[in-house]
Formats: structure tokens, sequence, C-alpha cells
């Protein structure tokens, strides 16, 4: 089966890895990948939004299942426009459609649709320019700290919390005089939960649904979770807290309740479901949806996932996947982000990297790298993602760590205390 990875990251490396390793995979292409992704098949030069070009790249290498890494492409509608095209009518894809998508390209719509399922997620009241006075009003029947949400994708900078109310009201009155732009002239308030979180997945057909491994995901820059929010710094697999009671109530409380809910409000999801968690006092909350795998939890779950990935990704796609198996490692995964200094403000690209062949014992997904002739050179905020399996977090974490250090490039900086609070 030809094969096309829309994406450019450590997601999509260790997605094609996984797809690599399927006896069904003959030709694969990522569009547009990284110098990683290139070891592995064939990076096209098409970006993830240019759907004219992506038909073009599909008819050319005869691609027969389309995998969507990020949610761009989705919210603006990949599905729908392959969907309507007579010439793509054969491709399968795993990712869903539009109005799917706007479990996360919309936060008001996901919190409609938890509220109409009884998800227990956050109280949370939508403001508009023409309701701030009711907005306001909510936000003072709220306690400290104030959570604030641009309704829109705003490149994962949209979510605020502030301490006092004075500024959540400063704060929500630029947000709908255009701070995001047009994904803030919707502001969702919702009330502050106190927990940890957690990141869970299943790959779903819209009837049936498989449960990945959950993975924790690490997005402030500093060690102890201090400084700026980041892409995610680095994740572990499985985490400790998600027991098997864990695991029931999400799955009664908050999975069955979601593809049910899509099924009756007949929407059709292919995909996969990331269920952004919060655990509070042993009981998980609903933070938010994402239409994709995680990055980086992406890079620490598909590792212990033993199953044939191609043959899962197609029972998504085709409607089959009550008939699939997922089989899932019992080891411990790991995964370190090697960043560029300055991340996640200003930082340089094009430092070379070595050091990748002393590597042992852990796989290297490429995030942000590209070839400058024959070298290897940093093309990004986050460069590498150093993932190992392991007897136990401090195993696993402690080849990653290993092989880290043996890895080279200009101001290269990773966070040391990955697992410290599991
Ligand atoms: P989101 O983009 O909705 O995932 O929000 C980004 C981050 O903000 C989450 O990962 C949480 O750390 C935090 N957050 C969002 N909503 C809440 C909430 N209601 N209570 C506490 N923290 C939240
Ligand atoms: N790691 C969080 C995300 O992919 O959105």
């Amino acid at each position: 089966m030809n094969i096309l990875v829309l994406g450019s990251g450590g997601r999509e490396h260790a997605m094609g890895w996984k797809i690599r390793q399927s006896k069904k995979t003959e030709k694969l292409c990522f569009a547009p990948g990284n110098a990683g992704t290139a070891s592995l098949g064939i990076n096209l030069d098409i970006q993830v939004n240019d759907f004219p070009q992506i038909k073009n790249a599909i008819l050319d290498h005869d691609i027969e299942l389309m995998v969507v890494g990020p949610e761009i492409p989705l919210v603006e509608g990949i599905r729908d426009f392959i969907e309507s095209d007579k010439e793509l009518q054969d491709v399968k894809i795993a990712g869903p459609g539009m109005l799917a998508a706007q479990l996360e390209g919309s936060k008001d719509f996901a919190k409609n649709f938890m509220s109409r399922h009884n998800i227990p997620t956050a109280k949370y009241f939508t403001v508009t320019n023409d309701n701030i006075k009711q907005g306001i009003e909510f936000l003072k029947s709220l306690e400290s700290p104030y959570v604030l949400k641009a309704d829109g994708l705003a490149a994962g900078k949209g979510v605020l919390i502030l301490n006092e109310l004075t500024e959540a009201e400063g704060m929500l009155h630029e947000m709908l005089g255009g701070k995001f732009g047009k994904a803030s002239s919707r502001v969702v308030i919702e009330e502050f939960l106190n927990g940890v979180e957690v990141s869970v997945f299943v790959i779903t057909d819209g009837k049936n649904y498989k449960l990945l491994p959950e993975a924790k995901d690490y997005k402030r820059i500093g060690e102890g979770n201090t400084g700026l929010n980041t892409g995610g710094m680095g994740a572990i697999s499985p985490v400790p807290f998600v027991t098997a009671e864990f695991k029931e109530k999400v799955e009664a409380r908050i999975i069955r309740p979601t593809i049910n809910g899509l099924s009756a409000e007949k929407i059709d999801y292919r995909g996969f479901i990331f269920f952004g968690l919060i655990n509070v006092n042993n009981d998980p909350y609903m933070i938010e949806y994402n239409v994709r795998l995680g990055d980086p939890e992406a890079e620490a779950i598909l590792p212990r996932i033993k199953s044939d990935f191609v043959d899962l990704l197609e029972g998504a796609a085709d409607g089959t996947l009550k008939d699939k198996n997922i089989e899932t490692d019992k080891l411990t995964s790991a995964t370190v982000m090697l960043v560029s200094g300055g991340y996640p403000g200003n930082y340089e690209k094009g430092k070379v990297i070595t050091g990748l062949e002393n590597v042992s014992e852990s796989v290297v997904f490429h995030a942000g790298t590209k070839m400058k002739g024959d070298q290897l050179v940093t093309n990004g905020g986050r460069v590498l993602a150093v993932n190992s399996l392991g007897v136990g977090m401090e195993e696993a974490l402690k080849l990653s760590y290993q092989n880290s250090e043996k890895i080279n490039f200009d101001n290269k900086y990773y966070r040391k205390d990955l697992g410290f609070d599991l």
C-alpha cells in the first residue's frame, strides 16, 4: 500500500517509523517531512494546507492511504476536499472531516458538545462583543485563577490563566478586541480545575474505538514545570496514576459518551481523538479535545504499540476497526525533547547536529531538522526527540538522557527533570 503522511514534526517521523515497520507498506511519502523522514521515504516539498498540491501528490504517487499529523489541514477540511473530488474517491483517510475537527478548531463547539453529552468538564461561558456584560458577571461568579480561551486555533497560545479579576476583565476585552485576531472574536471563560494532566488517545472509525497508550506531556520550558509553555519538552508513557480503575472512569464518563455522541449527531469521525484530561481527586475531567495525535506524546506512545500500525489506520479509515487488535508493550517509554536555546522565544536555526551515530538503545525522531548540503542542521525550536523503552520510568529516562548527552548542536537545551512529578 502507498501511504502519505502530512506533517513535518517528531510526531510524523514517529508515525512514519511505525508505518515503515508494517509489511503492508510499499511507497511512503511525507508532505513536507524533515531530514529524519527522508530516511524512511520520499519527502515532497508541499505544505500541509496546500490542498491542490496534495491532490497532485496523491495522483502522482498512487497514494491509497493518507494520515494527517497536525490539526490545521483537518480544521481546514482536507478530508472533505478529498472526498468531494471524483479523482480521489478511493483514497482512505485517517483523519476527521471539517465538522468533526471543530472539536479542536472551536473551544465553544467542543464545550457545547461536552455539555450535550454530559461529559465532565469545567463550567464555562462563551463571550462575544454582544454579551460582554454577562461574560463579566460569569467571571465574577468564579474564583481565582481565571481561565480565558480564544475560541479558534491560536498556535497553542490562546489560553490565558490570570490570578486577578481586574486582569482577567482587561484581558477579556483585549482578546475580544483582536489580541489573537479572528481566533479570539469569541472567548470561552472557564472555571479553573486543579489537578494533574494526562493525554489519553483513541483511534476510531466513528463506531468503534481502540484505546492507545496514555502519556504525560511536559509543556513548560523550565524544570519543575516553570516558565513559558512550549509545544512539549518530553513525554512519558504509561502514566502511573492511570490505574485500571481510573481508565474505566475515563472510558465510561468521557470516551464512550464522546464516540456515542459523535455517532448520535451523525458526525462521521475517522482518525485519532486526543483527550486532554485533568485528574481532579481521582476523577477525570475534560480540558480539551484534539483531533490528532499529540506531539511529543506520539513519540512516546507509538514505540509501545506492538500491533501493525497500518492495519489500525486502515481500520479507522474504512470502518473495520472492530476486527483489529491492539497490543501494547508493558515497558515504559520516555521521550526527551532536545530544543534550540531560546525556544519558545527567539532562537537560531541552521546549527550543525553531530553525534547521532553514537546513539544506542534509543530511537531518535527528528522534529525540526533539515539537510544543508551533506550536513544535518537544526531547523526549528524543537529539534530532536530521543525515545527509549525500559523496565520502569527510571530505566527508560536514563537511556534517553545518556543518549541526549551524545547528541550535540550549539545551544542545545533539554529538561533534565522529566518524570519528577510522577
Ligand atoms: P488547552 O489549549 O485548552 O489545552 O489549554 C492549555 C492548557 O491550559 C492546558 O493544558 C491546561 O494546562 C491549562 N488549562 C486549560 N483549561 C484549564 C482549566 N479549566 N483549568 C485548569 N487549567 C486549564
Ligand atoms: N502535546 C500537546 C499537543 O500536541 O497539543
